[in-house]
């Protein structure tokens, strides 16, 4: 499958937008300061913090799953059977929990995963969110493939 550009020069912080590659929803997360200082707390919670079990490149491996902490790059697909979890930001989404810390949510069977893509544990799915290899192109471009 051919590369694809996703345009991040309109995208505010906290906004997601979705390009698509090789048939797959590829989602880029503008995070906000906030968003980005959480990924380094409340890490016992999840399943596989340190991204040992699931699949990124390697330059990606760290805190934040991404080549720079500010935009996350990832597949939209969840890691159990595959369905289309929810990107769900806000603290305390009333259709997760109250106690909710912002993430993405699967409706499908209840997988939750943080900012960053990683599964908590006590879920379903069994790993952390698929990143895909990217670079920027420049400080609007990002170039997924
Ligand atoms: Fe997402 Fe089962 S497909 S929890």
């Amino acid at each position: 499958g051919a590369p694809v550009d996703a345009d991040i020069s309109h995208l505010q912080p906290g906004q997601m937008l979705t390009v698509s590659w090789r048939g797959k929803p590829v989602w880029v997360v503008r995070r906000t300061p906030d968003m980005v200082q959480k990924l380094t707390g409340n890490v016992t919670e999840l399943r596989d913090p340190g991204s040992e079990q699931s699949i990124q490149p390697n330059y990606c491996q760290n805190d934040s799953r991404a080549i720079n902490a500010e935009f996350f790059v990832v597949v939209g697909i969840c890691t159990h059977l595959g369905c289309a979890p929810l990107y769900r930001p806000a603290i305390g989404s009333p259709d997760v929990s109250e106690d909710w810390q912002g993430g993405f949510f699967c409706p499908c069977h209840g997988s939750k995963f943080d900012l960053a893509g990683r599964v908590y544990q006590g879920v379903p799915a069994p790993t952390n969110l698929e990143v895909p290899p990217y670079r920027f192109l420049s400080e609007s471009i990002v170039r997924v493939g």
